[in-house]
């Protein structure tokens, strides 16, 4: 997952440990955009434990809260504190560095950075910290000397910045160093069974209208995790294939997704829709009109975030093969279809809105 709402390209080397012993990376995913659309906000970033989102932070909120099953871990009373000190020190960083950008380039610039560690077999740090300008990786810090490169005329924009002021290459290097490894063996002792989290989804199947006669039927299924999930139409009873699917994250740890399929008007309601997921006991059948809640999801700041942390669509296809894969970075691509639902000009599809209506009446 990492997961990787994420088209590119570079892969993060997970270590040879992770699958045999259990010891996923601590990663977080940073994103500043020198232009945010109005009501957004303009840095936000996630905190992940191998496939897992356990953090979330906004410029608008300014505080680092906990996500999904890590809502309840017994945590140590400052540890959210650190965390929201650590972001907000990060969006000055991006912030100034953007408004540097923009008065030497004069553009429009999504800044990310990929920072992060594995534990080695000594629990030190093995760190990752690497920066995207515009969705093309330009920028890497190096914490043991303490410096950033690169081979853009960016990195040097960037990383002269940064490096005049010598306390942020001490920061960045004790949180590569320091932080990151006694925060990832911290949430291991204290909350390794929330790696093990299931929540089922909600689910609700409408009708609209489509082209010229048809109907297309949407499939939406809501709050869930781990993120793998199956679709299937049933057209009175019998197989009548899995529809076109998208899937996304939710700000809170927990995904979403939805799949299409376009059938003749007047026969929506010979459809059903069926889901397996990890946290059904067996697969769910949800009717024309009928919303199936599950149970209602935790997160304590279910915000505007849906689909956001920098929010990628996958197609379902690739959803299933990738659990327990520590994540890819988290580089944006800004064409098209994969643009992020936060960066200026996303959109949330209608699809992923549960509160959306039926357009057609239920009758039969
Ligand atoms: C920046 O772009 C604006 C608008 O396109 C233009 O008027 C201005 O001359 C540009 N400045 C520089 C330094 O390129
Ligand atoms: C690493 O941390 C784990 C979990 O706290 C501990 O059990 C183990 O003894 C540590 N290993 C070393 C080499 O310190
Ligand atoms: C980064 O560190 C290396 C090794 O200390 C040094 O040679 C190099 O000049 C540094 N780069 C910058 C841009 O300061
Ligand atoms: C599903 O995808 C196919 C191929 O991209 C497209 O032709 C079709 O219109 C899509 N169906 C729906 C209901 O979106």
């Amino acid at each position: 997952m990492l997961q990787p709402w994420v088209l590119s390209l570079l892969v993060v080397l997970l270590p040879q440990t992770w699958g045999a012993e259990p010891r996923p990376p601590l990663m977080y995913h940073l994103t500043a955009v020198s232009d945010p659309s109005p009501g957004l906000p303009s840095f936000w970033a996630t905190g992940w434990l191998g496939p897992q989102q356990y953090l979330t932070y906004s410029s608008l909120r300014q505080e680092a809260d906990p996500c999904g099953a890590w809502v309840w871990e017994d945590q140590v009373s400052w540890y959210w504190e650190k965390e929201t000190t650590d972001l907000r020190s990060k969006e000055k960083l991006f912030s100034e560095a953007l408004k540097t950008l923009k008065m030497q380039m004069n553009g429009t610039f999504t800044l990310q950075g990929l920072l992060g560690c594995e534990l080695a077999p000594d629990n030190s740090s093995l760190p990752t910290a690497l920066f995207a300008l515009n969705g093309e990786e330009f920028m890497e810090f190096n914490p043991t000397t303490g410096n950033w490169s690169g081979e853009w005329p960016e990195t040097g924009i960037v990383g002269n910045l940064w490096m005049k002021q010598p306390e942020v290459a001490r920061q960045e290097q004790e949180f590569l160093l320091t932080s990151c490894p006694e925060r990832l063996l911290g949430h291991l002792e204290r909350g390794s069974h929330n790696l093990e989290w299931k929540e089922p989804p909600s689910m609700r199947l409408k009708a609209r209208p489509g082209n010229s006669g048809s109907s297309v039927l949407t499939c939406a299924a809501f709050s869930f995790f781990p993120p793998e999930l199956k679709f299937r139409f049933l057209r009175n009873g019998l197989a009548s294939g899995s529809g076109n699917c998208s899937t996304g994250p939710n700000g809170d740890g927990s995904f979403h997704a939805w799949s299409l399929l376009e059938v003749k008007r007047g026969d929506e309601h010979h459809y059903q829709c069926q889901v397996e997921h990890e946290g059904l006991p067996q697969p769910l059948i949800v009717d024309l009109g009928f919303i199936i809640q599950i149970v209602c999801a935790c997160g304590r700041d279910r915000s505007w975030f849906i689909a956001g942390g920098g929010g990628h669509r996958r197609r379902c296809a690739s959803v299933e093969q990738n659990e327990k894969r520590a994540p890819r970075a988290p580089w944006l691509s800004l064409s098209g279809d994969d643009s992020g639902d936060l960066l200026p000009g996303g959109n949330l599809p209608p699809e992923a809105e549960p509160q959306g209506a039926n357009a057609f009446p239920a009758t039969s």
